[in-house]
This record gives structure tokens, C-alpha cells and sequence, in this order.
């Protein structure tokens, strides 16, 4: 597949990938989830990539949500279905197995904003506006927000910003915990690519167990997270990765972790 509506590259072993229709604020049409499941499908199954970025083209926008002149062709059937999709390919993100980050750089509204709940740390630069303004068109988010976003930041908020459709600037979006950090405008993404450089330069089965024990954890009751928790720990004690951590410690030098 030859990509219309994204970039891809990669940079020192990450990943980024960047929602490309600046014209439209990056808005979701479908060709662009299908290219964005594939960008993220290589970047899941290639080795060389430690870490992944999801970002928008230019300074204005991540991405604006579901493209609103397609949305509005939508038929009951095919609407299920496309919802079904878009679920998939947000929850292909959320269990990757390598960290992804979404630098904010502008709006992140609807299918934005939950493509943003979907990555594992969410970066804003200090221009981003967040929201789920779906209700003000008449529908609901689709793409996993009503699910995602109340575990995230608490029931009563998320109920709040999804019955009122409003945005929450980006100072807000970090006090009620959607974003995990503000950063000067125009920054998001050199941020998101410190931070991704320093998570891939941890043990690569660590990170991808971690991420798997939080993700799979906080749908269980905590008895069961725990088990989850040790039935992983006892699984990384066995890697290369681990031997090579402690000695590197013991060595005092920075370890050479090989994923394996
Ligand atoms: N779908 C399709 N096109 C979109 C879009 C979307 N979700 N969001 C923005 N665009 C288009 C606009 O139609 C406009 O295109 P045009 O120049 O061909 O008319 C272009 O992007 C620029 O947007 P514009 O509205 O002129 O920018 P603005 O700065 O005045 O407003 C927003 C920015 C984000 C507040 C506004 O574009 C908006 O409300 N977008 C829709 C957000 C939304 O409801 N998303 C959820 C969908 S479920």
C-alpha cells in the first residue's frame, strides 16, 4: 500500500508517523485509518523500530477527528462496521508491543482525540485543544473514546466532555489527566522523540511486558493484575535482556539490550 495521507520515517530506530492532510486538519477519512493501521502494522513487525510517534502535519492540527463529509454518507450497517474497524485499528496501537507516543501539535478532537487515548503517553504542545465534540454533530465517539477516555481520566470528567462537546485547552487536558505533559508550542514532537529515545534504550521485552501488564491489569480485578504482574515478572527474569541489564549495572555501563 502506497501512502496518500501519511508520512512515514524512521529516525534513530523510532517511528513517525504523521497524519498528512494539513488542509483538512489531518481529518480521519477512511483511505487514512486504513494507511494508518498499515504504518503501524510495519512499524509493530519491524525489528530496527524501538519506539513509534504519531503525529499531524503542520502547526495547526493532530488531527481534526472523523473527516465530517464522509461521516455524513454514513449508513447504520456500514456505520457499525466502520466503528468496528476504527476500534481495531486503535486497539492494534494500544497493544503493539512497543511504546507509542503521540505528540499533539494543535487539535485533537474526536477520532484525534481518541487516537491520542489510544497511544501509551500523550505529549501536547502548549497550542493543542482536546475534546469529543461528536455529540455536537449528533453522535457519539466510535473509535473507543467513551471507553478509553473515562478510564483515563475518571467517569464524571469524561462524561463531562463528552455530553458537552467542548475542548479543554491544553494546560486543562494535563490537570484532569488527558495529556501527560505540556510542552512549549511547536515542541511536541522533539519532546515525544527525547522521551521515545529514552524508552528505547530500555530492555525491549521489559517495556513490551510492561505495557501488556498495565494494558491487560486494568481491565481485571486487582487479585488477578497481580497474578498477571508476576506471571510477567517471571517471564523477564528469563531473557537475555535481564542478564545483560544487571550485568551492564554491575559493570557500571550502559546495557546492550538485544530485545531477546
Ligand atoms: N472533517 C472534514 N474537514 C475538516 C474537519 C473534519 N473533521 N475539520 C476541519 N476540516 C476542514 C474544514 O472544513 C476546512 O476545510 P475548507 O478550507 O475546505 O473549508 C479546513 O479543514 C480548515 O478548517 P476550519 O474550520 O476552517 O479551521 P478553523 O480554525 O476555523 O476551525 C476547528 C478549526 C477544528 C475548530 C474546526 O475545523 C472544527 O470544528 N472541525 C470539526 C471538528 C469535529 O467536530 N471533529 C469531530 C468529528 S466526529
Amino acid at each position: 500500500m502506497t501512502f496518500e495521507n501519511l508520512t512515514w520515517e524512521i529516525r534513530d530506530g523510532i517511528a513517525i508517523i504523521t497524519i498528512n492532510r494539513p488542509d483538512k486538519l489531518n481529518a480521519l477519512n477512511q483511505r487514512t485509518v486504513r494507511e494508518l493501521d498499515e504504518a503501524v502494522g510495519r512499524a509493530g513487525a519491524d525489528d530496527a523500530v524501538k519506539a513509534v510517534i504519531i503525529t499531524g502535519s503542520g502547526p495547526k492540527a493532530f488531527v481534526a477527528g472523523a473527516d465530517i463529509n464522509e461521516l455524513s454518507e454514513q449508513t447504520p450497517i456500514a456505520g457499525k462496521d466502520y466503528s468496528i474497524y476504527g476500534q481495531g485499528v486503535l486497539s492494534r496501537i494500544e497493544s503493539l508491543g512497543k511504546v507509542v507516543i503521540a505528540a499533539i501539535n494543535g487539535f485533537a478532537l474526536g477520532g484525534g482525540c481518541e487516537l491520542a487515548l489510544a497511544c501509551h503517553i500523550r505529549i501536547a504542545s502548549g497550542n493543542a485543544r482536546l475534546g469529543l465534540p461528536e455529540v455536537t454533530l449528533g453522535i457519539i465517539p466510535g473509535f473507543g473514546g467513551t471507553q478509553r477516555l473515562a478510564r483515563l481520566i475518571g467517569k464524571g470528567k469524561a462524561l463531562e466532555l463528552i455530553l458537552s462537546g467542548e475542548m479543554v485547552d491544553a494546560a486543562e487536558a494535563a490537570r484532569i489527566g488527558l495529556v501527560n505533559r505540556v510542552v512549549e508550542a511547536g515542541r511536541a514532537l522533539d519532546e515525544a522523540e527525547a522521551l521515545a529515545r529514552t524508552i528505547a534504550s530500555r530492555g525491549p521485552v521489559a517495556v513490551k511486558m510492561a505495557i501488556e501488564a498495565v494494558n491487560e491489569g486494568i481491565e481485571m480485578p486487582a487479585e488477578e493484575g497481580f497474578f498477571l504482574e508476576a506471571t510477567l515478572f517471571g517471564l523477564v527474569v528469563t531473557t537475555e535482556d535481564f542478564k545483560e541489564g544487571t550485568r551492564a549495572f554491575v559493570e557500571k555501563r550502559k546495557a546492550r539490550f538485544r530485545g531477546k
